[in-house]
C-alpha cells in the first residue's frame, strides 16, 4: 500500500525535528564540557594562611574621594572641541590615530595616559582641570616607557611602597623563593557591591587590585552587565601545588604517562612557585554555570578592563610569549597608565617590559 502524501510530510517533520534535537542536545553537551574545563582551572578555594601580610581594611575605602572632574569631553562627544583635543594628544605623543574629531576609545586612552602621567584622576573625560593642563606649557610628552618600578622587598612588608604592580612571573621567570604577597585583603570584606561574588569566601588578593576590581565592575554594573563571580584570586605554593596535581591526575586517569600528563598540564595550569596567583595581582572572574568565553561578561573585560588598570594575560595569538592557551577569564592588575599602554600597542606584560630602557626582568 502506498503512504500517503499526509504521512510522508509527517514522517519527515519527525525526522527533521529529531535530528535537530540530537544536534541542540551535542551543542548543549559540547558546551558543558567547555565550562567543566574551564572551571577545573579555577576550583581551588584559598585558605587563610598566617605568614602572608593581611593589612586593615581601613586602608581600602579611604575617606576622601576626590571631587568628580567636571563634564566637559567624553566618550560619544564630537565636534571641533574634540578635534583640538586630539590634535594636542598627539602632538605629545598620547594618541597614535586618526584627528577625526569624535571622541571613541582611541581618544578615551590616550586622556587616561594623560592624567596618569600628570598625576589627575584618570577617568577618560576632559573637564576643565584635564583641559587646562593639557593647553598649558607644564604639559609633559609622552613616555611610552616609563622607568621599572622597584624590584619587590624580598623581606615580608606590607607599606604600599614594596607593591610592584609591574612584576612578571612565568614559566621562565619563578617568583624568589622569599617573595611574600603584598597588602592582601579578604575580598569578602573588602567588597562593598553585593553583585560581585565570591566562589569561595576565604578569598584574598592585593588591596589596591580589589579596589580597582569593584571600581571597573561597577561601571559594567552601572551599563546593565551584573551577574560577575571571582572563582580565584591570591593563591599559595600550596595551593598552587594541589591544583597543579589533581589536573595532573585528570589526565593520568585518561592513560597518559608522568611526564605526558605534566606537560599537558602545564599548558593550562602554573608550576607552583610561577603562578600570577601568587602575587595577589591576578582574578579569575567567571560567570556562575555559564562557559565565561561566549558571555557578555568576557566581552566587557575584553573591551574595558585596560580603563582600570587590568590586563588579559592571556590572549589568542600571544602563547608563544606567555606560555600560555588564551584564558579570557585572568585578569591581572598592572596599574595605570601600564595597562592603558600595554592595550594601545598590543604588548604581552613580557614585550612592554621588554621594551623598557634597563629591563628589570632580563637576565
Ligand atoms: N592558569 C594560570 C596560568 C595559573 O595557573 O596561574
Ligand atoms: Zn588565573
Amino acid at each position: 500500500m502506498k503512504p500517503k502524501l499526509g504521512q510522508i510530510i509527517a514522517s519527515a517533520g519527525i525526522l527533521l525535528l529529531s535530528i535537530g534535537l540530537i544536534v541542540f542536545f551535542l551543542r548543549a553537551f559540547r558546551s558543558y564540557q567547555d565550562y567543566r574545563f574551564e572551571i577545573s582551572l579555577t576550583p581551588t578555594p584559598v585558605v587563610r594562611r598566617s605568614s602572608v601580610n593581611i593589612v586593615p581594611l581601613t586602608t581600602l575605602h579611604p575617606d576622601h574621594t576626590p571631587e568628580p572632574t567636571p563634564l566637559l569631553l567624553k566618550n560619544g562627544s564630537s565636534g571641533d572641541e574634540v578635534r583640538k583635543i586630539q590634535v594636542k594628544l598627539k602632538e605629545l605623543g598620547y594618541m597614535s590615530g586618526e584627528v577625526d574629531g569624535q571622541f571613541g576609545n582611541a581618544t578615551k586612552n590616550a586622556v587616561i595616559w594623560f592624567q596618569n602621567q600628570h598625576g589627575l584622576d584618570a577617568d577618560g573625560i576632559v573637564g576643565k582641570v584635564t583641559y587646562d593642563l593639557l593647553f598649558s606649557n607644564t604639559a609633559k610628552k609622552a613616555v611610552a616607557t616609563p622607568s621599572p618600578s622597584p624590584v619587590p622587598s624580598p623581606s615580608p612588608a606590607s607599606s604600599a611602597a614594596d607593591e610592584d604592580f609591574l612584576v612578571l612571573v612565568n614559566k621562565k621567570i619563578p617568583l624568589p623563593d622569599n617573595y611574600t604577597p603584598v597588602n592582601l585583603v579578604p575580598m569578602d570584606k573588602a567588597l562593598k557591591a553585593s553583585f560581585i561574588q565570591l566562589k569561595y569566601k576565604d578569598t584574598y588578593a592585593n588591596a589596591s587590585a580589589v579596589s580597582a576590581l569593584e571600581k571597573m565592575l561597577q561601571a559594567a554594573f552601572d551599563e546593565g552587565i551584573k551577574e560577575w563571580q571571582i572563582s580565584s584570586a591570591y593563591r599559595s605554593i600550596s595551593d598552587q601545588k594541589k591544583l597543579f596535581n589533581r589536573k595532573k591526575q585528570d589526565f593520568i586517569k585518561q592513560g597518559f604517562s608522568s611526564k605526558k600528563a605534566d606537560s599537558a598540564t602545564l599548558q593550562t595550569v602554573a608550576m607552583p612557585g610561577t603562578s600570577e596567583h601568587h602575587t595577589g595581582l591576578a582574578f579569575d572572574i567567571t560567570v556562575p554555570g555559564k562557559f565565561f568565553k561566549d558571555t557578555k561578561q568576557s566581552k566587557w573585560i575584553a573591551k574595558h578592563c585596560h580603563e582600570y588598570g587590568f590586563v588579559l594575560r592571556y590572549q589568542e595569538g600571544k602563547e608563544k610569549i606567555t606560555g600560555y592557551i588564551a584564558e579570557p577569564w585572568h585578569i591581572r592588575y598592572v596599574g595605570l597608565p601600564h595597562s592603558v599602554i600595554m592595550h594601545e600597542k598590543d604588548w604581552t606584560l613580557e614585550q612592554y617590559l621588554e621594551s623598557m630602557p634597563s629591563p628589570k626582568n632580563k637576565s
